[in-house]
């Protein structure tokens, strides 16, 4: 199987984008190029893509599949943390649009062999970027019991954190921990039957999130990046975020909120003394979910929030 793009919510991320002719546009989180290619074709002719991923076969796939639009499209294989600094390094001042669809791909999940799915049996790696050091492995064999019980239940909202953390921690004394299956088996002899069932998730599902999440770093470059979005967009420009979890929604919808800088000063004030100034405003209050047509056609949209807000 190639790479195939699995983008969610992909009408409702065009026409909120309101992207014209001539546009610049980022795309964060490439994955299979899904977003990227509607993105590009509503900018041309003129418009400037710029493409973001920090796995290096997603940059590789969008080469490709992009090809034709190769003289409109920049591709960076960085995080999106740095974006900063990636639209300082091609001379661009502001974009009109910026688009994330944070979590992984489903050739990340199917194809890439770095231990990202509890139904496959490969290596414990979980590195989005292979360039850094960290690994779920290193993680799981290297951590102290309390450590890997916090994290379980901090990334994982994982409600036998404790238990599982001390049959790894005794598990590891027998032999490493070195693929998804020696994990996985851990978890499902660790976790009471009847629960793991009345959960209707697999019963690795929220240690695997924990640890792709601590892996990548996912919240703290998510947080570093959402602080700078309004300086990064135009007036009118917005962005659009599509999150899989509650974690990653609490972040974008905090900074959101912050921006919207509501003034805090009592209501029997004559005049505001706070000096709140908004920098963006949120397009709808509560974030949209996908259509009852698209979970069920992807399970993979299923949890999907999508947050757009416009610099004002
Ligand atoms: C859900 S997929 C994106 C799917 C894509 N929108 C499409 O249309 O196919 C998420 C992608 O974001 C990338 N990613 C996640 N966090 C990132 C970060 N902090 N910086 C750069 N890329 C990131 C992952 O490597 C993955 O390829």
């Amino acid at each position: 199987m190639g790479f195939v793009h699995t983008s969610v919510m992909p009408a409702e991320v065009l026409a909120y984008q309101n992207l014209k002719p001539g546009d610049v546009c980022v795309d964060c989180t490439l994955g299979g190029a899904g977003h990227a290619e509607s993105s590009i074709k509503a900018i041309l002719p003129g418009g400037t893509l710029i493409g973001i991923d920090q796995d290096h076969e997603a940059i590789a796939n969008a080469k490709t599949v992009l090809h034709r639009f190769a003289r409109n499209i920049i591709l960076v294989h960085d995080n999106f943390s740095r974006l900063p600094k990636i639209l300082d390094q091609h001379n661009i001042s502001g974009v009109n649009s910026i688009v994330l669809d944070l979590g992984f791909s489903l050739n990340q999940i199917t194809q890439a062999r770095r231990g990202f799915s509890f139904n496959l049996n490969e290596p414990l790696d979980m590195r989005m970027d292979i360039r850094n050091d960290l690994t779920a492995e290193n993680i799981v064999n290297s951590f102290g019991e309390k450590e890997l019980a916090d994290l379980f239940f901090r990334f994982g909202e994982e409600k036998f954190s404790r238990r599982i953390a001390r049959a790894i921690v005794r598990g590891r004394q027998i032999h490493p921990i070195a693929t998804t299956q020696d994990l996985t088996r851990i978890i499902c002899d660790t976790v009471p039957k009847g629960r793991a069932a009345a959960q209707k998730i697999h019963p690795a599902t929220r240690v695997f999130q924990a640890l792709r999440i601590a892996v990548n770093q996912e919240l703290e470059n998510l947080a570093i990046f959402m602080q700078q979005v309004p300086d990064l967009l135009v007036t009118g420009g917005r962005i659009c975020v599509i999150c899989f979890h509650s974690l990653e929604d609490r972040i974008v919808k905090q900074h959101l909120k912050s921006f919207e800088a509501l003034c805090t000063c009592p209501k029997d004030l004559p005049q505001c003394v706070c000096n709140a100034k908004p920098t963006m405003k949120s397009i709808f209050k509560k974030p949209l979910i996908p259509s009852p047509g698209e979970m069920a056609a992807n399970p993979m949209a299923r949890s999907a929030k999508l947050r757009v807000a416009e610099r004002i």
